[in-house]
């Protein structure tokens, strides 16, 4: 097979072509805080600082591209100097496909890059696929929606010696790092943590395709501070029981079967000779009002020796219009706002995690870096990823059994749990 062109720059095949990759849903822009999306932008950026090379972008639906390409060019090209839109697109805008990346996928090469961000429920078949291409694999959150599927990743990107992460942008949000650099230094074993993360109810709507029928609110939302909490505590303590329960009514009286929040409580098992005990509570919801905010992200840690706090949501800058009336923002997510007619973003979390990718699938593909290599905690790999997969796939088992505990069963290697179990109540 023909290798990637070149080990300083790659091509990257983007899948999916929603909310998150162009901004694109339905219609129009998404009523989010992203209209111009992350990752088409960031691709064009990458592109235009030479890290990048070809760029394509797979759907299903080829009759939406002519929407896709004009959503872009009025979001990114109208508003950005210098920002080369040429993308090839699968399928032919003609065509409607399920399985087109199979087509896009053989029209790049071994040490390409592949960026997923479809449903949940897709994101398993789509990454196999690409792995078995030679491809390097960035999936977004929840990476896969069971601990099997994870498992069979994992072995794939082995035995294909290619990098497969997942795309956990807070692990970048300087916050959000400091407070895992403290929660390991300085404050003692794990105790205690509350975690919250909301979206507005609207977006029920923009989301009825898939909400309760093939994901939920829990692997939408809880996985970014189950994956904070996977990336902390590694090495530190492991998850070993969920039990997890719902609220409803918002949903229902809209027709959808789903739980409006979820809340997961995990108990964490310190690795400590005494093998003391934490726990952690994470809710997410859909049901929130529209406020200052798109969406709530907070959480509380507290360890045997201090406490940190980090409300996310709110980072002293507030602005107010007269189009869009009050918010509360932050640009070290996505600094969208152009500096002298140029995109400005790149020192935004929601950008350097695609930069990093990239930069380490170069540095693979050019024999500096091995892929177990970023095993060491700088990615969120698919090898170092796999308790926050169990405790997601725990929780959704936990609701569908009336709230019984589920126990994550390991052997010997603390970071890869084998199985999860109902749990069976002794005495
Ligand atoms: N929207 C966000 O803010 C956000 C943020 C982070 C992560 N995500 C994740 O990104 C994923 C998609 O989210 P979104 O909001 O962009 O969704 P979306 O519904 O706006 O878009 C999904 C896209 O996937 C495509 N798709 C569906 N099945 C496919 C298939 N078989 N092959 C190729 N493409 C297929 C659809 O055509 C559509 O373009 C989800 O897993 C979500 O958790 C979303």
């Amino acid at each position: 097979m023909v290798e990637s062109e070149s080990t300083t720059k790659v091509n990257v095949l983007m899948v999916g072509t929603g909310e998150y990759t162009t901004g694109y849903v339905g219609g129009g822009a998404a009523d989010s805080d992203k209209g111009a999306g992350v990752v088409a932008l960031t691709m064009f950026d990458l592109r235009r600082r030479n890290k990048v090379s070809r760029v394509g972008m797979c759907g299903v639906n080829g009759k939406k591209f002519a929407g896709i390409r004009s959503h872009m060019q009025k979001n990114i090209g109208d508003v950005y100097n210098d920002m080369d839109l040429t993308c090839e697109t699968f399928p032919e805008d003609t065509v409607v496909d399920p399985l087109a990346y199979e087509v896009a996928a053989k029209a790049f090469y071994p040490g390409d890059v592949a960026i997923i961000f479809t449903p949940d429920d897709t994101h398993f078949a789509i990454a196999m696929n690409c792995i078995q291409r030679g491809m390097h694999v960035m999936v977004t959150k929840p990476i896969v929606q069971t601990l099997a599927d994870h498992q069979k990743l994992a072995a794939l990107a082995h035995e294909n010696n290619v990098l497969v992460g997942v795309e956990v942008h807070k692990r970048l949000d300087p916050f959000y790092a400091d407070a895992r650099d403290r929660a390991r230094s300085n404050l003692g074993d794990f105790q205690y943590m509350y975690a919250y993360m909301s979206q507005p109810k609207h977006q029920l709507e923009t989301f009825k395709a898939w909400a309760g029928k093939s994901s939920d609110i829990s692997y939408y939302l809880n996985s970014h501070h189950v994956d904070w909490s996977e990336w902390t505590l590694a090495g530190m303590a492991r998850p070993v029981r969920v039990t997890a329960t719902g609220s409803s009514g918002v949903a229902q009286s809209r027709s959808m079967n789903t739980e409006d929040s979820i809340t997961l409580t995990v108990q964490w098992e310190n690795l400590n000779d005494q093998k003391t005990l934490g726990c952690a509570v994470y809710t997410s919801s859909w049901a929130a009002p529209k406020s200052d905010v798109h969406s709530q992200q907070r959480f509380f840690y507290m360890g045997s020796s201090g406490e940190i706090n980090v409300d996310q949501a709110h980072r002293g800058c507030t602005v107010a219009t007269d189009a869009a009336g009050f918010a509360s923002v932050n640009p070290l997510f996505m600094k969208y706002t152009p500096t002298n007619g140029m995109f400005s973003g790149q020192g935004s979390y929601g950008v350097r995690s695609f930069e990093n990718f990239i930069d380490a699938c170069c540095a693979v593909n050019a024999g500096t870096a091995q892929p177990r290599d970023f095993d060491d905690g700088s990615l969120a790999t698919v090898h170092t990823t796999m308790q926050g997969t169990a405790i997601l796939e725990a929780g959704r088992m936990s609701l569908d059994m009336d709230g019984r505990p589920m126990d994550i069963q390991y052997d010997g290697n603390d970071h890869e749990p084998i199985a999860i179990v109902p749990h069976v109540f002794t005495g």
